[in-house]
């Protein structure tokens, strides 16, 4: 190797332990808001606090009278930690079929949301981290809301 190219070479492997140290411009680890949002742990005793909120709220309690607890917290933490990323993997209904004869309006979507707000300010979880959880639910409203 030339001298040139050997000073070269080290300037390279200077920048790239720079960006390797700083992960600068790399993607968030996959499981980056898994582990925002406490793990399986912080995700399972989320769900295990929002479940009984939604059973509780005037708004829209009646949706859930028959529902299963136990089996909701579950499915829930299941669902949230492969969402976020995490090592988990949903094996519940697809959100359109298990909300399809609910006639479950906008408002009612909200008060879920809401309620999952609650218990993440609750779990003292950031304002941006419940956001990113918020922001993947977003989209479910199409296959949960009737028009
Ligand atoms: C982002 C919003 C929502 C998510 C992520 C979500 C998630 C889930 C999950 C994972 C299940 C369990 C499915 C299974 O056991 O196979 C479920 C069931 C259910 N959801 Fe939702 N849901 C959402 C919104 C809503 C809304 C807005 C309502 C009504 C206000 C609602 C009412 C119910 C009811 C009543 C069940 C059945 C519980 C049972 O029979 O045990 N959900 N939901």
């Amino acid at each position: 190797m030339t001298l040139q190219g050997h000073a070269h070479a080290t300037a390279i492997s200077a920048i790239s332990a720079l960006l390797i140290g700083m992960n600068a411009g790399a993607q968030p680890r996959p499981d980056e808001l898994f582990q925002a949002l406490g793990g399986r742990e912080g995700i399972a005793r989320l769900s295990a606090d929002v479940v009984p909120r939604l059973f509780a709220d005037p708004r829209i309690k009646h949706f859930f009278k028959d529902a299963n607890a136990k089996n909701l917290v579950e499915q829930l933490s299941d669902q949230l930690c492969a969402a976020s990323g995490g090592p988990c993997t949903y094996e519940g209904g697809a959100m359109k079929a298990v909300h399809a004869d609910m006639a479950i309006k906008a408002g009612d979507f909200n008060a879920v949301v809401e309620d999952l707000q609650a218990a993440m300010d609750a779990a003292q979880i950031p304002f941006a981290t419940q956001n990113r959880l918020l922001a993947l639910l977003a989209p479910m409203h199409r296959d949960i809301v009737k028009r």
